[in-house]
């Protein structure tokens, strides 16, 4: 079941049921902001306190961040880039079979995109929902110069509490601590007991976020760097979308092209970043 749904104040979004898996997807930002498997708790965390509202980045969910992750050399443009505040084309929906649906949603340059990013491009972003997440995010470039790319799929896990979360699979690795501005590398598992902001490199493998009672995998491709962020206590207090208490329940893992891994695409070259959660 597919259901197109419309809020009073406007902001539409995709509604998808299937027999694995339901989910909601904005047009948005092509924000997917719930992923459910059948008879299950949310995989995806929310914040009670999200805006949707045109022109405000859905708190939780999955936002894509492109053309570039973090700030831009001009810091008077947006964090994280346009598309997570762009409206997005929904293309259509594939029932592939009972248990599996996939959303196509594509968004390209128009005058506001190339006034304050100067390339032509077409951006698509593929979900398939079914007792796994896949999402494929696909960039290709239609100018007739080359770019270049940062990027994450910003996912927010929805978890029992913080203290009861351990991400496995990036021990040894490199890593840029965005508190700190210094390179470390990663010594066992990944624990939390204050805020952690952290850009990981060479990754190569899965990454498991362990938690209390579920354990979920996390497959990429088309992707080395992978951040790590949980605001803590103070950092909260000071974000919008967010109740005091908010960082206890989430962790953000994203998949990314991010710092050394950002990607520099020839004219007509295309990249896909995907990432599945099972
Ligand atoms: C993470 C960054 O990717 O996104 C954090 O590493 C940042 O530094 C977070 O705070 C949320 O960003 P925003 O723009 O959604 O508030």
């Amino acid at each position: 079941m597919i259901v197109h749904k419309k809020l009073t104040n406007g902001f539409e979004y995709i509604e998808v049921k299937n027999e694995a898996a339901e989910a909601k997807v904005a047009l948005q930002g092509a924000h997917l902001f719930h992923y459910a498997r059948a008879g299950e708790e949310p995989i995806l965390w929310l914040s009670e306190a999200s805006d949707f509202e045109a022109g405000k980045a859905i708190r939780g969910g999955v936002p894509v961040c492109w053309p570039w992750f973090g700030f831009n050399e001009d810091k008077t443009l947006p964090q994280h880039g346009f598309a997570r505040t762009s409206s997005w084309e929904f293309v259509g929906s594939d029932e592939v079979d009972a248990k599996t649906t996939v959303l196509t949603l594509r968004l390209t340059h128009d005058e506001k995109t190339l006034q304050i990013w100067h390339y032509k491009f077409l951006l698509e972003l593929k979900i398939t929902i079914s007792d796994k997440l896949s999402m494929e995010l696909k960039t290709t470039n239609l100018d007739d110069k080359s770019f270049k790319i940062s990027q994450a799929l910003h996912t927010y896990f929805s978890v029992s509490h913080i203290s009861e979360v351990a991400i496995k699979g990036l021990g040894k690795k490199p890593y840029l601590d965005a508190l700190t501005w210094k390179k470390e590398i990663q010594n066992g598992d990944i624990t939390f007991n204050q805020e952690v902001d952290r850009v990981y490199q060479e990754v190569d493998g899965e990454i498991v976020l362990s938690d209390k009672n579920r354990t979920l995998h996390i497959k990429n491709d088309g992707s080395s760097s992978v951040v790590v962020w949980n605001p803590w206590i103070e950092k909260t207090l000071r974000m919008s979308g967010m109740k005091p208490n908010a960082y206890e329940s989430m962790v953000c893992i994203e998949s990314a092209n991010a710092f050394e891994d950002a990607r520099v695409l020839q004219p007509r070259e295309v990249h896909i970043l995907r990432a599945i959660i099972d």
